[in-house]
């Protein structure tokens, strides 16, 4: 599982207290013995997450998701278990070594292939074939730090990279990286002569490049890769591993709409900045969003088509409960342009004084129209209902329909009327699913196997008196809790979730078991009769069983033999 001795895990563990880690994630709020904070494991608006210092595991009672300190920070990091513990050991000041951690990896040759191409179109705008573009890059106020840090490239005029590629990587793999082509003269770069910047994935592992034209004319400024198994354009977002800290830490985050606005932003010390790929935002990428921080900020362009991306997105954010704020840029200027004209004053200047996401609103939709016919104010009323239909916030709500009220000189109960009395947020992200109503069976063996994780009596009582659990993965979790006691003499819920952290399987169950179990105590009876229940169940399946078993036979004693063996069973149950 791991070259980690359980005892050095454990020690690991007990060097922090969860409280302290999951609050430096996400805010956590004392509620009786324990600590609640919103779950970013699903789509959550109530705080459905529970930690508890005494038993320094968290669950959340919605998705079900739950674990130690190490499983918290893999899922929400997207690392793996080594590194986790890694993190865990370094905050705890526990010394360990690990050894090289292995980043969890699938599509190893892909990466390869692109830290490959990232060091080579690097490497190419430091040579001789560079100097156009990085005259370019400077003339763009783009110093040699910032191509550093970035790490902007240049692709070549002739299909150099295809034939380094082909003769240090499988074919078909360089074939499947996007980077290279092949016809019937061979393979073929994708990208020529273009200044290259690598877009990485969440964990900042580079993944695709985007090309810009810098010395000809094309009808396409920015060439991106096209979709690869590693690239997936609208499940990442630009600058994300970079900002991600910071804009936790800030509790804000300001999104844009180039990448070379993000570039100009960070250059400048504005750090906690990212941006989507020139699309539209997606569900997977605006949940992204909303866990990076609670202050959201639009600053996209500031022309026409800006505005229109800024509608757009934020009500992709209104769908999943979060009401961002807007920038609006002058004189049709990208914030790249902003702050090479205005400085970096003037732009944290607007960044510290947003405009509401309905004010922008108003102003968007007034704009074009004529308030002065009868046609134009119906037609923006109209639509500043829609629009107040989508947001929940009961305070702006008000606020902007006083505003309008006086605005139009209208009575506020005209606006009033037309608003959807609760509505209901759109939750178009997958939502926790609710289980499929569970049969008493299954709720024996769940409960059954729930409080064998939290009580030495109940495994006890398990190990002495039931044989077989009907389903399968309570009887692997079952069998494991039983074999884990067995071992180590004790039963922890903590100690348990880490040993088995590693297996998916017993994972889910755990989560499922948490999910439809939540008393804290038990009585006997009560195990009695979840016990009792599954023996029932094994009876009747057994006499199921027989009964085939019977039709099958001709002679006579033998039919006799098992017929009283199903009247005991009977008898028994
Ligand atoms: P510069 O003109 O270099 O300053 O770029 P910009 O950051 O101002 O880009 P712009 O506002 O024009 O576009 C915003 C984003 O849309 C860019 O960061 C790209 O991701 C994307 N984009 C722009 N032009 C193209 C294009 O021609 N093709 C593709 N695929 N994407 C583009
Ligand atoms: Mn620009």
């Amino acid at each position: 599982m791991n070259t980690l001795s359980q005892e050095k895990i454990n020690e690991i563990r007990n060097g922090v207290n969860i409280v302290d880690v999951i609050s430096s994630y996400i805010p956590l709020t004392p509620k009786g013995k324990n600590y609640f904070g919103v779950c970013p494991f699903h789509d959550d608006t109530n705080p459905s997450l529970s930690v508890s210092a005494s038993k320094q595991i968290y669950k959340c009672f919605s998705c079900g998701a739950t674990g130690t300190v190490f499983k918290f920070i893999m899922d929400y990091e997207n690392i793996s278990f080594k590194e986790a513990v890694k993190k865990v050991a370094d905050l705890g000041g526990v010394q360990v070594n690990i050894g090289k951690i292995e980043k969890k990896q699938t599509h190893q040759e892909l990466h390869q292939i692109y830290d490959l191409a990232l060091k080579f179109y690097i490497n190419n705008l430091n040579t001789a074939a560079g100097k156009e573009a990085r005259e370019y890059l400077h003339k763009r106020n783009i110093n040699e730090q910032t191509i550093k840090e970035f790490q902007i490239g240049l692709s070549l005029k002739h299909d150099t990279l295809s034939k380094i590629m082909t003769q240090k990587f499988k074919r078909e793999d360089v074939l499947k990286s996007g980077l290279v082509g092949l016809n019937d003269n061979g393979y073929y770069d994708l990208f020529y002569e273009r200044i290259m910047f690598p877009l990485y994935d969440l964990d900042g592992s580079p993944v695709a490049f985007s090309g810009r034209i810098y010395n000809k004319e094309d009808n396409a400024k920015y060439f991106n890769t096209r979709e690869t198994e590693i690239f997936k354009k609208g499940e990442l977002i630009y600058n994300y591993h970079r900002a991600r800290d910071i804009a936790r830490r800030k509790n804000q985050v300001i999104v844009m709409e180039g990448f070379m606005d993000v570039i100009r932003a960070y250059t400048v010390g504005i750090e906690n900045v990212i941006a989507m790929m020139g699309t539209a935002v997606t569900d997977v990428q605006a949940s992204l969003i909303k866990r990076m921080a609670k202050e959201i900020i639009l600053c996209f362009d500031g022309d026409e088509a800006g505005a229109k991306a800024t509608m757009a997105c934020s009500n992709e954010l209104l769908k999943i409960g979060v009401t961002p704020k807007v920038i609006r840029l002058e004189d049709n200027l990208d914030p790249d342009e902003y702050i090479q004209k205005y400085g970096k004053e003037a732009f944290q200047r607007k960044i510290d004084n947003p405009i509401s996401l309905m004010d922008f609103k108003i102003t968007y939709l007034k704009s074009g129209k004529d308030l002065t016919t009868s046609t134009d104010q119906a037609k923006y009323i109209s639509e500043i209902i829609s629009e107040l239909n989508k947001i929940d916030d009961d305070i702006l709500k008000e606020l902007t329909i006083k505003k309008i009220a006086t605005e139009l000189n209208i009575d506020e109960s005209l606006i009033k009327k037309h608003l959807v009395q609760n509505p209901k947020p759109i939750m178009p992200i997958k939502k926790a699913k609710k289980s499929p109503v569970m049969d008493k069976y299954e709720k024996a063996e769940s409960a059954l196997v729930y409080y064998m994780l939290k009580s030495p009596e109940v495994i006890t009582m398990y190990n002495n008196r039931v044989t077989y659990i009907p389903e399968k993965e309570y009887r692997s979790l079952a069998r494991e809790i039983s074999a884990f006691y067995k071992n180590f003499g004790f039963i922890d819920e903590a100690d348990f979730i880490d040993y088995v952290e590693c297996d998916p399987d017993l994972m889910a169950t755990i989560s499922k078991i948490n999910k439809t179990n939540t008393k804290d105590t038990y009585t006997l009876e009560e195990i009695e009769d979840y016990i009792n229940v599954i023996k029932a169940y094994n009876v009747q399946e057994e006499i199921k069983r027989l009964t085939d078993k019977m039709k099958n036979l001709t002679d006579p004693l033998d039919k006799a033999k098992i017929a009283e063996e199903i009247v005991g069973l009977k008898k028994g149950v």
